[in-house]
């Protein structure tokens, strides 16, 4: 191997580091109040937790239909550990997750239809957020957790997830 060919090696492994900045800077662990994710975009818009072990949105299920979803994010089949709706898929289009200003998360159909929402009257909410244990939570402007998804159990459980004591149906 001579040196230009090295050099011209470093450079592009350089330029390519470079530009996988901005992508993996692209990926937040929370959504704010009064935003959503957009099953349009459903491959980049994603909440990744911070360390990056899982990731939150819309998931693919079959042909035109998704859920709302928290999956390993390296996994080769991306392993779904909680889905906020799993007997009722939404459409591949105008379907969205939003933290509405009164604090409710909700997830809409195409046509506006409400599918899933989170459970009571939270005040003060500012944002959701995915954590490193899979656990989605919403926070107040304390930074206190006043929902979490841990709370209501889906698919598989996680190692750190214990059941509650009561559980709504
Ligand atoms: C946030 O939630 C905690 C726990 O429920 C509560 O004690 C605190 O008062 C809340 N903060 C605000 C600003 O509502």
């Amino acid at each position: 191997m001579d040196a230009p060919f090295l050099t011209t090696s470093l450079a592009v492994l350089t330029t390519l580091s470079l530009l996988a900045l901005p992508l993996s800077a692209a990926a937040h662990d929370f959504l704010p109040l009064k935003s959503s994710l957009v099953v349009e975009e459903y491959e980049t818009n994603i909440l990744q937790s911070s360390d990056g072990t899982f990731s939150s949105g819309f998931y693919n299920i079959y042909t035109n239909a998704f859920t709302f979803s928290i999956w390993y994010s390296n996994s080769v089949d991306k392993a779904i550990v909680w889905s906020a709706n799993r007997g009722r898929p939404v459409h591949s289009r105008r379907s969205a997750i939003t933290l509405r200003k009164d604090g409710t998360m909700v997830l809409t159909d195409y046509d506006g239809t409400v599918v899933w929402q989170t459970d009571g009257k939270f005040p003060n909410v500012q944002y959701i957020q995915l954590l490193n244990t899979g656990n989605l939570v919403l926070k107040n402007s304390s930074g206190n957790v006043v929902w979490q998804s841990f709370d209501s159990p889906t698919d598989t459980l996680l190692p750190t997830q214990r059941i509650p004591a009561t559980t709504k149906s």
